[in-house]
C-alpha cells in the first residue's frame, strides 16, 4: 500500500461525505423539481452528480495506491425546505465545510510527507475554489430575485448554465 492506515481511513470517511454531499443535492434538486423550477432542479441534479464524481475519484486513487476502500454509512440527507435561499445557504455551507476537509486531508499528506496524495489533492482543492465561488454567487442571484423573483433565476441559470457545462 503506497499510502499509510491514517490516510486510507481519513480518504474513506471523505468518500461518505462526497455520497453524502450527493444525496444532498439529490434532494435539494427535487425540491426545486417539485417547485416546478426546471432549472435550479437541474443544477442541483448536475451538482449531484459531480459529487459522486468526486467520491469515484477518491475510490479510484485508493485503488491506484492499493489502499482499501471502505464505504462509511451515508446518513440521510435533510429533505425538507422552506425557500430556495435556505438550500442554497445549506449547499455554501455544505461546500465551505467540504475545503476545510480536503484542507484537513491535505495537511495530514504534509505532515506523513505523502507527495503522492498531495499531488492528487491539488485538483480538489481548485474544485472547491469553484464550487464555494459558483455557490455563492447563485445565493446572490437568489437573495437578489427574492423568493417571488425564482423565475428570475430560472432564466439566469438558462443562460449561464453549470459552471461544469463550460468545461
Ligand atoms: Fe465534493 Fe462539492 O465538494
Amino acid at each position: 500500500m503506497q499510502i499509510s492506515q491514517k490516510m486510507n481511513k481519513a480518504i474513506n470517511e471523505q468518500i461518505g461525505r462526497e455520497f453524502g454531499a450527493s444525496l444532498q443535492y439529490v434532494a435539494i434538486a427535487a425540491y426545486f423539481d417539485g417547485q416546478s423550477l426546471p432549472q435550479l432542479a437541474r443544477y442541483f441534479y448536475k451538482q449531484a452528480d459531480e459529487e459522486r464524481g468526486h467520491a469515484m475519484r477518491f475510490i479510484r486513487y485508493l485503488l491506484d495506491a492499493g489502499a482499501g476502500v471502505n464505504i462509511p454509512a451515508v446518513s440521510g440527507p435533510k429533505a425538507e425546505f422552506g425557500s430556495a435561499e435556505e438550500c442554497v445557504k445549506l449547499s455554501l455551507r455544505w461546500e465551505q465545510e467540504v475545503t476545510k476537509q480536503i484542507y484537513g486531508l491535505m495537511e495530514l499528506a504534509i505532515k506523513e510527507s505523502d507527495y503522492t496524495t498531495q499531488q492528487f489533492l491539488q485538483w480538489f482543492i481548485s474544485e472547491q475554489l469553484e464550487e464555494v465561488s459558483s455557490m455563492e454567487k447563485l445565493l446572490t442571484v437568489v437573495r437578489r430575485a427574492g423568493e417571488g423573483g425564482l423565475l428570475l433565476v430560472e432564466d439566469y441559470l438558462a443562460r449561464e448554465g453549470h459552471p461544469e457545462d463550460k468545461d
